[in-house]
């Protein structure tokens, strides 16, 4: 069962490097699921159903989302239909869509979750307890897919240790970087802290740099706009029955 799991489209560059690179990709591999962060694809903010709609195209199955899920308001109109389309699990309250979602490919019944963390984030459910209370409910499937989308390594570390030996995996988003520590835990969960963004190579984690340095250096409120230029798709291929797990980081040239 081979999965190909894509960090953080952003906006436009990224949808563009998806679509670019997939095809290339999956001359090269081939896999059964694929699972994108797509928190940050409309402008970096958000999605649309027109976005989701050219992800599927490009052969997404599963759209996960995070901090930025509500950015766009155009979210209400389909989240509620949309059952490829997975928010955090543990908003401290009921809000609109699911946050996990069970897919059937490759012969296999997948659940992919989405979690958020609670250090640097807005104000979110214990994770953790959140994850004990979902597993529960999912004793039927044959893999069970978290993204976790945080931004404190020490908790994402903390958090994939927690589950390691009961899914298949934990896959960091968020940060937009990605990190070179794509392991196996030792009780059998693959792992990595952040498998990166799918977005502008020049940029500050896809978004124009100009309005970025403006607010570090003068701290008044820019408006940030999804950059354009060269783009890269990052993601991590990870074979859930051999237990492996590749990290991938490709330009869209
Ligand atoms: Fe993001
Ligand atoms: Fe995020």
């Amino acid at each position: 069962m081979r999965v190909l799991f894509i960090g953080d489209i952003v906006g436009r560059t990224g949808r563009n490097a998806a679509a670019a690179v997939l095809p290339r990709l999956n001359a090269q591999y081939s896999w059964d699921l694929c699972i994108a962060n797509a928190e940050n694809a409309a402008g970096g903010r958000g999605i649309t159903p027109a976005i989701a709609q050219e992800l599927l195209a490009m052969g997404i199955d599963v759209l996960t989302m995070g901090n930025h899920t509500w950015d766009n308001k155009e979210i209400f109109q389909f989240i509620d239909q949309a059952d490829y389309l997975v928010r955090p699990a543990n908003y401290p309250v009921k809000v609109p869509g699911q946050g996990y979602t069970i897919v059937e490919k490759g012969g296999k019944k997948t659940a992919v979750l989405n979690l958020s963390g609670q250090a640097f984030m807005d104000l979110m459910d214990c994770p953790f307890a959140k994850a004990d209370e979902l597993l529960a409910k999912l004793t039927d499937c044959d893999y069970i897919i978290v993204d976790f989308h945080g931004e404190a390594t020490a908790e994402k570390v903390g958090f994939a240790r927690y589950l390691d030996g009961r899914v298949a995996a934990v896959i960091g988003t968020h940060t937009h970087i990605q990190t070179a520590d794509e392991q196996l835990l030792p009780k059998g969960t693959l792992y990595i802290t952040d498998v990166g963004a799918t977005g502008a190579v020049h940029s500050v984690l896809g978004m124009e740099i100009e309005p970025v340095l403006k607010r570090l250096t003068t701290k008044l409120p820019q408006r940030f706009v999804a950059a354009k230029g060269p783009g890269m798709l990052c993601a991590v291929l990870m074979d859930l029955s051999a237990k492996t797990i590749r990290r991938l980081a490709i330009a869209d040239e």
